[in-house]
């Protein structure tokens, strides 16, 4: 039986992360799912944010579907305590070094973007964020120099882990529209000029991808200038955290947005692990406000890029889009109304039944 690890986490990561694996097992049945405790969730159960039986858990799985991690009460504690080290942790243990970050506007949906509607009608766009290296991993210090508090953060970049990651993404191309952004800070950074020499030296391997490059500050506003311009986008850790909420914002909210951490090439079918990338929003924490789309979108990936499982994955996109068109919708689409996050996730289950029918 294909095991899946579910580690909701914190915030709204539990009650949407119960809504995907309902969507997950109506769309590919008879998986076993093995819940574990993550983030800040695991620091009270556990003292530590990433304990070694949750790994162990994830290990001995095929895919872990992942909620959200952080809180408050923590912002005194060093990184490595921290909720947000179990999600750092997790894709550092096992490699999971591209980050797959779609960000695409569905039918019906170009109204809700904070953009005018025609500049987003038919955005489709996908970021390859690499995920393992750069200022998120380096090492850091915080120093008392001359009576001053000094802090020292690491950007750290291996030719090979650039490579891995922007080859990654001229396959992902290759299975879309065939072009390739990749964004950097060239005219300043070194690692930025590293990337970029490294992309061009891969290109001529990938002869049908048309690769840019653009500096990252452009990028920022590019996108909101132009966001249908785009197909694949590769980047360094923090451009491409910073520009995927960015664009997911685009789309209407980001409570949509899905994602998949991935250690191998996209068609690999290997281990993987699945998160919305809207964090744990806790001012609607437990009212059952949250959008269960991201995370029910993640379970769709989920069974594209681990299970292998494109139809139903397509599936669910299609059940999706139907009920984004149509309602019910959380009060994040929908100012006027607003759907409880389970009535969605019921509607989206009720979908998929005749979208398979
Ligand atoms: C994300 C989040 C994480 C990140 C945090 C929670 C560590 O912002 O997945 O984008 O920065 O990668
Ligand atoms: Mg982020």
């Amino acid at each position: 039986m294909t095991r899946i690890a579910v580690l909701p986490g914190d915030g709204i990561g539990p009650e949407i992360t119960a809504c995907a694996v309902r969507v997950l097992d109506a769309a590919h049945p008879g998986c076993e799912f093995v819940e574990a405790p993550i983030g800040a969730a695991a620091i009270t159960a556990t003292g530590e944010p990433m304990p070694a039986a949750t790994v162990e858990i994830c290990a001995s799985s095929a895919a872990i579907l992942f909620g959200a991690v952080g809180g408050p009460g923590y912002d005194h504690l060093p990184p490595h305590l921290r909720p947000e080290a179990a999600i750092l942790g997790l894709r550092k243990h096992f490699n999971l070094y591209a980050n797959i970050r779609p960000a695409r506007v569905f039918p019906g949906m170009e109204q809700r973007s904070p953009l005018r509607p025609e500049l987003v009608d038919g955005m489709d766009l996908v970021f390859v964020r690499e995920l393992t290296g750069g200022l998120y991993f380096g090492d850091k210090t915080l120093a008392v120099e001359d009576g001053h508090e000094v802090v020292r953060e690491t950007l750290i970049y291996r030719d090979n882990e650039i490579e891995q990651v922007v080859r990654f993404a001229f396959a992902l191309a290759q299975m879309r529209g065939k072009r390739l952004l990749s964004v950097d800070k060239n005219n300043v950074l070194l690692s930025s000029q590293l990337w970029r020499r490294i992309a061009i030296e891969v290109a001529p391997e990938y002869p049908d991808v048309t690769l840019e490059h653009m500096l990252v500050d452009n990028a920022a506003m590019q996108l909101v200038r132009d966001p249908r311009a785009f197909d694949v986008i590769v980047t360094e850790n923090m451009f491409g955290d910073i520009l995927s909420d960015e664009a997911a914002m685009i789309t209407g909210t980001i409570g949509t947005a899905a994602s998949a951490a991935l250690g191998g090439a996209p068609d690999a079918n290997g281990f993987g692990l699945y998160e919305p990338i809207s964090g744990t929003a806790p001012d609607i924490a437990g009212k059952g406000l949250a959008n269960p789309i991201g995370a029910i979108l993640s379970a769709a990936m989920l069974l594209r890029y681990s299970l292998g499982d494109d139809a139903g994955a397509t599936a669910i996109e299609r059940a999706v889009a139907h009920t984004l068109a149509h309602g019910p919708r959380t009060r994040d689409l929908d100012r006027d109304g607003g759907a409880s996050t389970t009535e969605v996730a019921d509607a989206i289950v009720a979908q998929l039944a005749v979208v398979t029918a």
